[in-house]
């Protein structure tokens, strides 16, 4: 919460107000832009002007999303030498011709396209496509001297190229904003490989090591981002000639208003405005997951992509500035706090070890090897070595880390897949582990110690009995462990009592959007999942009438609310706790292949659960983020939804909260995407895209498929191609299942699947005859390809007509 508060109230930018109102696309030295007003594209579009980031009065000469309310640069002249006081400050043409900010009380030249200019006749006009231009002003348009296009900051509008001029050498390519609010160069730079692949890279300013690659061209799309052409209204084309190579994009759809750029945290990013929630919604991002980006979090830290926010330092280690990091700089990275011991050489250092499940060691780091019998003796040689500040012992094999720990990752450490990842040993100084010290000042102490508890006990004890005595008096409705219950049976927790069933939230079950999952526990030996939910910022009466609307809903396939914590800015909620975890670590994790009945009762769970929230309740609930990991299993693996009142919940933070996750957009249906008003049809559209993977056990990628010639089709669209073609679906179902398949259940699960995502909602089928389908109640048809998966997958269209 004070994270996201910070942000919004800090994170502003201020366009300076306008002097007069008249506005215009064109400057030239008789007509100047001074400083409050702005240049306005023909179209509307664009607008030029000085704004202000943050609150140091930094001031910058920029074009932004003119139709955007949210102040939204998309250029600056000057990222990297802030104005202080544009007062006297004008955008002209000088004597040359080139177009330069001239302080008029002095006479001075702040700063100049610094073009060749052929003719002191000039002007610059502002495109329709938010290029900025010097040209010639009596002659035609493309007679061009200067344009913005050629030096991008961080964003990649339509119509401008990213790439090379081959005969000047310009290269144009993208560089991060250094936070939040400071546009100066950052971190991050995108640009074509410079070995001359036709790929783009995501590299470290400061490094030659990319942390990810786009694939190499193929005529349609990079052939490692397929998901870059889902782009429902872009046109991508690659140039390669003689004078240039470059990459391009232009948007069909006119109406949308696309912002592709590097991210601060250094992830390529394409968002669309939606007017209906007033924000900025991811569509993609690359590399996907966060931690992917090379020592995103800098040093001493540990990345979690299942956390929000995912950067956290290592245990006794703190943010070194907290101010950087909350613009999402993280580069600084974490602090120790208390100095290793080092004063006595190599024998007698008092320093010890944190242990660290389920870590992933960095990818490209130089670590030595000594040779050590056991994990103790790899701890001594770790201690004799001032500068080591890390170990692991894996395998028989000592490893040593020394100085600073860079780009380490959390993996989830389930039951299923314990082999995920590595223990890492941290050195710390011994004052960091306090508990031990206490039990090491000997016996002596061991009496003080059990009165003290005793006393202490004592005190509990009477302070539970007034606690007790106080709430008979006071009927409170709410509040303890197993008694009181609130309306509808849900209890209204308070704050600590859930501090103490979740040991002060010490177990970590899992992370989302939403916020973390802990694993609790009631008196009764009941066991809890307690979600601390990061972004509900509703009033109390609100949230607690939606919970108890939530709580009524009772349904063997969705996870039952047990009860709600509302307290100040704290929302909780507490549900049964599913021992099985979620369907993503079955389906792509454990070793365990799930076998073929189990996955049909599970398609057939989810459904039922989702036709009960569409259609049975009172007012209908959309789900709005089915996912494998929003459906969780019980002992007998039947399948709940879990997080199905989030969107009544959160209310408008949803669509912020859902796509803040990491920006893949599979499960997301069209319509969601392009902002018109979602429908039930939506949950379909994700559910048919989950089918497809319980289908398959494996993610709906386009990983080459080892059964078959198919190498590099998009899985549903294979799908949809291999039922139009009438052939056996064996080859689509999961390998590891080898054969032992009920084929009928599979084809209808597939023609089940490939009806759910198609294009247009209405010819999605609804939940309920999902259901009778699946309970093979009902007949179902050979689908139709979904043309927009197809469009994607840069097939032929040969089959894009059928029944
Ligand atoms: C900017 O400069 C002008 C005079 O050049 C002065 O009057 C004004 O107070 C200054 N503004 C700020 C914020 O310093
Ligand atoms: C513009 O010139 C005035 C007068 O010389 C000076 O006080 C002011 O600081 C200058 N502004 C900028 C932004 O350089
Ligand atoms: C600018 O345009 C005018 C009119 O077309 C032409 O006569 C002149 O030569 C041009 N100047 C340059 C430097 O291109
Ligand atoms: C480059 O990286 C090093 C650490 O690897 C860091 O100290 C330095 O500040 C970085 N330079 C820039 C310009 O980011
Ligand atoms: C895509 O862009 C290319 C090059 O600009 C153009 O030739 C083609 O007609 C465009 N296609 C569509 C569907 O807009
Ligand atoms: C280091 O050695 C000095 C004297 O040799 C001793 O007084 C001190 O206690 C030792 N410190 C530790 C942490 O062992
Ligand atoms: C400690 O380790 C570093 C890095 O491996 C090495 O350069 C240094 O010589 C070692 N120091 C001692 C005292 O062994």
């Amino acid at each position: 919460m004070p994270l996201l508060l910070f942000v919004f109230t800090v994170f502003t930018l201020h366009a300076a107000a306008p002097a007069n109102s008249a506005t215009t696309d064109t400057i030239s030295a008789a007509q100047p832009l001074v400083g409050g007003d702005k240049l306005v594209s023909g179209n509307g579009r664009y607008a030029l002007g000085f704004f202000e980031t943050g609150s140091d009065s930094n001031w910058y000469m920029g074009i932004w999303f003119n139709t955007v309310p949210k102040l939204t640069p998309a250029w600056v002249a000057n990222r990297d030498d802030p104005i202080k006081n544009i007062t006297s400050l004008e955008l002209t043409i000088s004597g040359d011709g080139n177009l330069v900010i001239l302080n008029r009380s002095s006479s001075s030249i702040i700063c100049s396209s610094q073009a060749r200019v052929t003719t002191t006749d000039t002007i610059a006009v502002l495109l329709n496509t938010g290029n900025l231009v010097l040209q010639n002003s009596s002659s035609n348009p493309s007679d061009v001297f200067w344009q913005s296009f050629d030096y991008p900051t961080d964003t990649f509008l339509p119509g401008a190229k990213l790439g090379y001029d081959k005969i000047t050498g310009l290269n144009r390519r993208l560089v991060s904003w250094k936070n939040l609010i400071n546009p100066a160069t950052g971190a991050y730079h995108e640009e074509l490989d410079p070995s001359g692949l036709n790929q783009f890279l995501l590299t470290p300013l400061n490094s030659s090591t990319p942390y990810w690659y786009s694939g190499v061209w193929n005529g349609q799309y990079f052939a490692l981002m397929p998901e870059m052409s889902n782009g429902y209204f872009m046109n991508f084309t690659f140039v390669d000639n003689d004078q240039e190579k470059y990459f391009m994009y232009t948007l069909h759809d006119e109406t949308k208003v696309i912002r592709n750029y590097v991210d601060v945290s250094g992830q390529a990013k394409t968002n669309m405005w939606l007017e209906s929630s007033q924000n900025w919604v991811p569509m993609f991002a690359q590399p996907k997951a966060q931690c992917d980006v090379y020592a995103v979090c800098g040093p001493s830290t540990i990345c979690d992509d299942n956390a929000l926010p995912s950067c956290n330092c290592m245990k006794g280690f703190t943010v070194r500035s907290p101010k950087d990091w909350e613009l999402d700089d993280r580069t600084s990275g974490c602090l120790r706090n208390t100095p290793l011991d080092c004063s006595n050489g190599s024998t007698s250092s008092t320093d010890r070890f944190y242990p660290m499940p389920c870590v992933r060691l960095p990818q490209n780091d130089d670590h030595s090897k000594p040779a050590a019998a056991s994990s103790g003796e790899c701890a001594q040689i770790c201690l004799g070595n001032c500068s080591c500040t890390a170990y692991s012992f894996v395998k028989g094999e000592c490893s040593v880390w020394h100085g600073e720990l860079l780009d380490w990752r959390q993996h989830q450490c389930s039951d299923s897949s314990s082999t995920n990842g590595e223990t890492l040993y941290l050195r710390l100084a011994a004052k960091e582990f306090p508990s031990q010290q206490a039990s090491r000042r000997g016996k002596t102490n061991v009496i003080l110690i059990i009165s003290a508890t005793v006393a202490s006990l004592g005190l509990l004890a009477a302070l539970v009995l007034l606690i007790i005595i106080w709430r008979n008096r006071t009927k409170l409705s709410g509040g303890t462990l197993k008694i009181a219950k609130g309306v509808n049976g849900i209890i209204a927790f308070r704050y600590a009592d859930l501090q103490r069933a979740t040991k002060s939230f010490s177990e970590k079950l899992g992370g989302g959007s939403f916020g973390s999952v802990f694993k609790g526990s009631l008196g009764d030996s009941a066991t809890i999942a307690v979600k601390r939910l990061d972004h509900a910022n509703q009033g109390e009466k609100q949230f607690r009438a939606e919970v108890s609307s939530i709580g009524i809903i009772h349904h063997i396939n969705l996870v039952r609310l047990i009860g709600f914590c509302c307290e100040g800015s704290r929302r909780l909620l507490v549900y049964e706790h599913m021992p099985n975890r979620s369907l993503d670590l079955h389906l792509f994790q454990s070793n365990a292949t799930m076998p073929w009945h189990a996955r049909y009762q599970i398609a057939l769970g989810v459904a039922r659960g989702l036709a009960y929230l569409h259609d049975s309740c009172q007012d209908c609930i959309i789900h709005c983020d089915i996912k494998p990991e929003n459906i969780l299993l019980d002992a007998s693996f039947a399948p709940r939804i879990a997080d199905f009142g989030m969107a009544k919940l959160l209310g408008r933070d949803f669509s912020r909260v859902l796509t803040t996750v990491r920006g893949t957009a599979g499960y997301l249906a069209p319509e969601w995407i392009s902002g018109v008003a979602v429908t039930t049809k939506i949950d379909v559209y994700s559910y048919g895209m989950v089918l497809l993977e319980i289908i398959s056990g494996r993610r709906n990628s386009w990983a080459p498929c080892s059964c078959g010639g198919d190498h590099g089709v998009y899985f549903p669209v294979n799908v949809a191609q291999k039922l139009l073609e009438g052939s056996d679906v064996w080859s689509l179902v999961d390998h590891m299942l080898h054969g032992d398949v009920n084929l009928d259940e599979a084809a209808t699960a597939c023609k089940v699947a490939c009806w759910c995502i198609q294009d247009d909602e209405f010819d999605r089928p609804t939940m309920g005859e999902v259901v009778r389908i699946l309970e093979g109640l009902a007949e179902i048809s050979v689908p139709p390809m979904p043309r927009l998966l197809q469009a994607m997958s840069g097939r032929g269209s040969s089959h894009s007509t059928c029944s």
